[in-house]
């Protein structure tokens, strides 16, 4: 594995993501806890995802973490294979399955290079993974490869112009004299795993351009108007004081597509 993927392994096997936030155990209670803050904080996962829609479809989950939105997705009779890059994932994965008493076939396996046939899903669904993946376009491809023609493809990255974006520029560039240092530096060293990347709307559309892009918004969320916890590495006076200040109204009237999800809906061309 390259040096660039081993990071992001590691980041992502000390905590998955939520744990450190939402998750108090490892009992039936505590994950069906953290899937409820989940869904209270990030209602656009509903929205976006319609897991009702994969009812009866073979589909692939790409990057599981804590497993909450597999969860939702078997509860709604997919028939699952979840893959993420980390044991711990999938150990969490697994163990929530176990408890709920559902089924996926869970694996550890890599996004850029899935072992799977080709034609293999009728639906893959991804969120907030592919932009860790060094290789995120080689990983894009994968997603083409193993679906059906005609499959969908449900997928949230980053989006470059995000309020988030400029929160960190504003603290880990401008405040620090350095403001020539581009947004995607920012992603890359300030968010999340290391290298983590983010794509405005033209650039995604080059990432996916072998798909029909059925659907393409980045809504505000409760991480851009900062309404709600923060990750640790985050947290500082700086913050505080940002969250009294943050314009909120003027970023809902003004700046609406400016949210740091960008929500992409495909279907693999017949
Ligand atoms: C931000 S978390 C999102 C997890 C989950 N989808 C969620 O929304 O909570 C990113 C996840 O992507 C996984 N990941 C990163 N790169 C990956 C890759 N190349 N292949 C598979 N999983 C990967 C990480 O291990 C981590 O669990």
């Amino acid at each position: 594995m390259e040096f660039n993927k081993f990071l992001v392994k590691d980041f992502w096997n000390e905590a998955s993501c939520g744990e450190n936030l939402y998750l108090q155990g490892f009992s039936k209670e505590d994950y069906t806890f953290h899937s409820k803050k989940r869904y209270e904080l990030e209602p656009e996962i509903i929205d976006f995802a319609q897991f009702e829609k994969f009812k009866n479809k073979k589909v692939l989950e790409i990057g599981v973490g804590l497993g909450a939105d597999h969860q939702k997705l078997a509860e709604q009779g997919a028939i699952l294979t979840g893959i993420d890059l980390t044991p711990r994932a999938i150990n969490h994965t697994k163990r929530r399955f176990e408890l709920m008493g559902l089924n996926s076939d869970l694996q550890i396996a890599d996004a850029e290079n899935l072992p799977f046939e080709n034609n293999s899903f009728d639906a893959v669904y991804s969120w907030g993974v592919l932009h860790h993946s060094p290789d995120t376009q080689k990983a894009v491809n994968e997603v083409y490869r193993v679906l059906k023609s005609g499959g969908l493809a449900k997928i949230m990255i980053y989006n470059k112009y995000s309020l988030i974006g400029y929160m960190l520029w504003i603290r880990y560039a401008l405040l620090k004299l350095k403001p020539i240092k581009a947004l995607n530096a920012i992603y890359s060293d300030h968010l999340e795993s290391p290298g983590t990347k983010a794509y405005n709307y033209d650039e995604a559309k080059i990432l996916f351009s072998r798909f029909d892009i059925d659907l393409i918004d980045s809504p505000l969320t409760h991480a851009d108007l900062l309404t709600s916890e923060v990750g640790q590495k985050h947290r500082s006076g700086y913050l505080s004081i940002a969250k009294k200040i943050w314009p909120r109204w003027f970023f809902k009237m003004f700046m609406r597509k400016h949210g740091l999800f960008l929500l992409v809906s495909l279907t693999k061309r017949n």
